[in-house]
């Protein structure tokens, strides 16, 4: 008997969440004066600063920097400007034609809004850092085209309630604020959303287990932003907007003020990831970026802060990114506005979470295992807020019984490398920071005799706060936040 392993359930139907647009598929085709943004975003060399280099040479395949420039144009498979207008390219006949993607990622929604995932086991292969053409994207709908010369005069305006409102150029940003290097994974709310429609069908459409991913971000902390416009009294909530245009008016979402301004909280506004400029896919020329919270509230494209009493007005700020109560079906969910509305279901810091990543669903594990005695299980982890994962337990028997993981932490080695004032990077020092914004890796090594002798390996996480992944799913009708145990299950060949 040779075991494989599967996923839970093998057949997932795919279907677009119902706020994304529609409407923008089948914009005019735009290919023919597409222009060449690749060549001229990029910042200059060096591409991470030298003393980061030096540290972190000896480390193991783990990568802790980015393996070689990220940029796809290097890659051998990537398609390059010209071929962006071929009649293969995925992207003709949309308003993204002119963007060059990795063809490695999986498209999740179909053509258009692009909304993709790398496979778990090329996330998994990419280590710490991913390289931005296999980090997730999830857009709404079309990315703004913004050329050099508009992202040279782009303007950030600050304003509302606050005695000093103002209006910032990148240049501004890169001058005026202390600029910081740090290490961050966003995850998108909707990650392994895919289980719970296989159950019932959710509001959102199925991403996988690699809808998440980690960067260098660079930019300035958005406490010291705030600082120099002082808020009033009146100010409660900061409220972001992006450049995206969309049916119901552009992206947006809002933070508490009291979070905003708390620099231990880690916002900033950045303009760079992995040492190069911001992709167009997420967020060129500059976006917010809040470690430990869902990706909905990093918002890309950024030209608009606004202090204010209330919270964020913004169609997707109440439609979207919501744990609605489990009895809610989707169909109730969507003609009952009001519970879009409840401030009770906003989601702001991710839960904890884990993932196998090794064996891979569908892996034959016999040839392998000819070879050696046991096989290592492998996987990632997370929590949110900032909170340490401080245990991964594997289980062989559906839960009774419960064996620790061996956890590895790659940001910690940014806690004992510093530089200051890097043309590119400017400042990396988190010596004194506790935080723990990125994701962390597991693995068990386990004998073939195990594999053999059991049906499924199950995996679950604890975070600081002593949160503990549930055994059971949490099906809601977005299908966010979704943690219960991870399970591969192994089938036994004859
Ligand atoms: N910002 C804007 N302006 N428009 C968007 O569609 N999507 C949000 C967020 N910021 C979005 C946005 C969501 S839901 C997520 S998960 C993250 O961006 C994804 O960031 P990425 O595409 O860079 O991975």
């Amino acid at each position: 008997m040779l075991p494989a392993v599967s996923p839970l359930s093998s057949s997932y139907s795919l279907s677009e969440y119902s706020s994304t647009s529609p409407s923008s598929v089948g914009h005019e085709l735009q290919e023919e004066n597409a222009i060449s943004q690749r060549s001229s975003v990029r910042l200059p060399s060096p591409f991470y600063p030298p003393s980061l280099v030096q540290k972190f040479q000896e480390c193991d395949s783990q990568a802790l920097i980015p393996r070689g420039l990220p940029s796809y144009l290097n890659l051998p498979n990537m398609p390059t400007e010209s071929a962006c207008s071929d009649i293969d390219s995925p992207d003709l006949g949309t308003p993204d034609a002119w963007i060059p993607r990795d063809p490695r990622l999986v498209r999740l929604t179909g053509k258009h809004p692009f909304n993709t995932e790398a496979k778990l086991r090329d996330l998994y292969a990419e280590g710490f850092i991913t390289s931005s053409n296999l980090f997730f994207v999830r857009n709404h709908g079309a990315v703004p085209k913004i050329d050099q010369e508009r992202a040279d005069n782009w303007q950030l305006k600050v304003h509302g309630l606050c005695a000093n409102p103002t209006t910032l150029t990148l240049e501004d940003l890169r001058t005026k604020f202390q600029v910081v290097t740090i290490p961050i994974t966003l995850v998108c709310a909707g990650n392994r959303r895919k289980e719970q429609n296989v159950v019932q069908q959710s509001l959102g459409f199925s991403w996988g287990a690699a809808g998440l991913s980690t960067a260098l971000f660079t930019g300035v902390y958005l406490a010291d932003i705030l600082a120099f416009v002082h808020p009033n009294r009146w100010a409660k909530h900061v409220v972001f907007e992006g450049a995206d245009e969309l049916p119901n008016g552009p992206y947006g979402t809002s933070q508490l003020l009291s979070w905003a301004t708390d620099a231990q909280k880690r916002m900033i506004i950045s303009w760079a990831m992995n040492g190069l400029a911001l992709e167009p896919d997420h967020g060129y020329p500059l976006r917010l970026v809040v470690p430990g919270q869902i990706g909905g509230r990093s918002v890309k494209w950024l030209n608009r802060i606004e202090l204010s009493s209330v919270e964020s007005q913004h169609h997707l700020h109440f439609h979207d990114n919501k744990v609605l109560p489990m009895p809610l079906g989707p169909d109730q969910a969507r003609k009952e506005k009001k519970w879009w509305y409840d401030p009770r279901y906003i989601i702001r810091d991710l839960n904890v979470n884990s993932a196998i990543a090794q064996p891979d669903h569908e892996e034959i594990l016999d040839t392998l295992l000819a070879l050696r005695p046991t096989y290592t299980i492998k996987g990632y982890a997370y929590a949110g807020g900032g909170r340490r994962v401080t245990r991964v337990e594997i289980s062989f028997d559906s839960g009774t019984t419960w064996e620790l993981a061996f956890i590895k932490y790659p940001e910690d080695a940014y806690r004992t490398v510093s530089f200051a004032s890097d043309p590119i990077y400017g400042d990396l020092d988190m010596r004194e920071v506790d935080t723990c914004f990125c994701w962390c890796f597991w693995s068990f090594e386990v004998s073939l005799e195990r594999l053999k002798n059991n049906n499924a390996i199950v995996v679950r996480g604890m975070d600081e706060a002593l949160a503990l992944q549930p055994r059971d799913m949490y099906w809601n009708a977005t299908g966010m936040m979704n943690n219960w145990w991870f399970r591969v299950v192994i089938h036994h060949l004859e």
